[in-house]
């Protein structure tokens, strides 16, 4: 059975939650990102429920979110001097880094990698249900496996309601894509994961940022640094399809005009990179449930948000483009 609690101006509920976080329980939380799905992560019983949860495979690893940078040390070997500049800059928020990791970490956070991501949430309620635990909070995305990250509390109440102990809803998130994710475990720095902290930013601190290829092609010889990567994710059952933004009003209509002669019940989106930071995965939710058989959405350019954009919409349009 799944307790549900709504964020409203009693809180008397976080205490009840610390307490089934350090009972191995299973705990769905908002994060200024996207909902995540939480258990202790210095349990290895705790984190291997997220999995079953989820349905995910056990070769991808989790993040670890922390509320107070004392852990930090705790569960990194090696912290690097110029590491420091962009938790300095960018903590707490939607920027997590790959460290190093201690012998603390159980093998099954980081799926047996000498690594561990970490991340610090902005979120008020995800720092009080961290702060509640008093202990680092391995968390996943919290949607099923292979569907559209949770962006709304509705979102996680379809996918998740009696697979958890306790679900935390607390309307929209803030941004409605995951964190950015940098590995500085060695050099080069390597963004593995574009997010709403920008490529653009990070450069700015260090200009030698290498960039992984596979974040706007598919490739069949480099496997993603980022296991999570290399799975179709973020996709709507509709078939989706990215149209590139160098058409024009008429090219665009004959494309849409072929697939509804086939038939097919066609969703057409154009809008702004930043908008689509926050509503891309429930579009592609909402496409499911309006029963569109295909959805495509224009280009956006790769620059600022654009390219966390382009890499979520590319991998579920499973790199179409028209
Ligand atoms: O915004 C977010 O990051 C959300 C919220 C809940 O915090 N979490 C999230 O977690 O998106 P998840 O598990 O869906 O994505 C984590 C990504 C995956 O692509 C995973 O492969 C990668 O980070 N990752 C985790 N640990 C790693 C490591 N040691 N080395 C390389 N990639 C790692
Ligand atoms: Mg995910």
């Amino acid at each position: 059975m799944t307790i549900h609690y709504r964020v409203t101006g009693d809180v008397s509920f976080y205490d009840a939650v610390g307490e089934v976080l350090r009972n191995d329980g299973t705990v769905i939380f908002p994060t200024e990102t996207v909902y995540g799905l939480g258990a202790n992560g210095l349990s290895s019983n705790a984190v291997k429920k997220i999995f079953a949860a989820k349905g995910r495979p056990a070769d991808n690893p989790l993040i670890l979110h922390i509320a107070a940078r004392e852990w930090l040390d705790r569960l990194t070997r090696d912290v690097p001097q110029r590491a420091m500049q962009f938790i300095e800059t960018f903590w707490p928020g939607p920027l997590t880094l790959i460290f190093k990791r201690s012998a603390i970490v159980p093998d099954v956070v980081t799926a047996g990698l000498d690594t561990v991501a970490i991340r610090m949430p902005s979120d008020p309620v995800a720092r009080a249900v961290i702060e509640a635990a008093g202990v680092p909070i391995a968390a996943p995305s919290a949607n099923l496996s292979g569907k559209p990250s949770p962006t709304r509390a509705e979102h996680v109440l379809a996918d998740m309601m009696g697979k958890v102990d306790v679900i935390v809803t607390d309307g929209d998130v803030e941004h409605g894509l995951e964190s950015t994710v940098l590995d500085v475990s060695k050099e080069p720095y390597t963004l593995l994961r574009p997010g709403t902290i920008t490529l653009e930013q990070l450069l700015k601190m260090a200009p030698d940022i290498a960039f992984d290829e596979t974040l706007l092609k598919k490739s069949k010889l480099v496997q993603p640094r980022a296991p999570g990567m290399k799975y179709r994710h973020y996709a709507p059952n509709a078939e989706v399809y990215v149209i590139d933004r160098a058409h024009d009003a008429l090219e665009i209509e004959k494309i849409l005009d072929a697939e509804r002669t086939r038939g097919k019940k066609v969703h057409y989106v154009d809008m702004a990179a930043e908008d689509l930071v926050g509503q891309l995965f429930a579009i592609f939710r909402n496409a499911d449930a309006a029963g569109y058989d295909v959805v495509f959405v224009k280009s956006v350019a790769t620059e600022g948000v654009g390219l966390a954009v382009m890499n979520r919409l590319l991998k579920a349009a499973d790199y179409k483009i028209l």
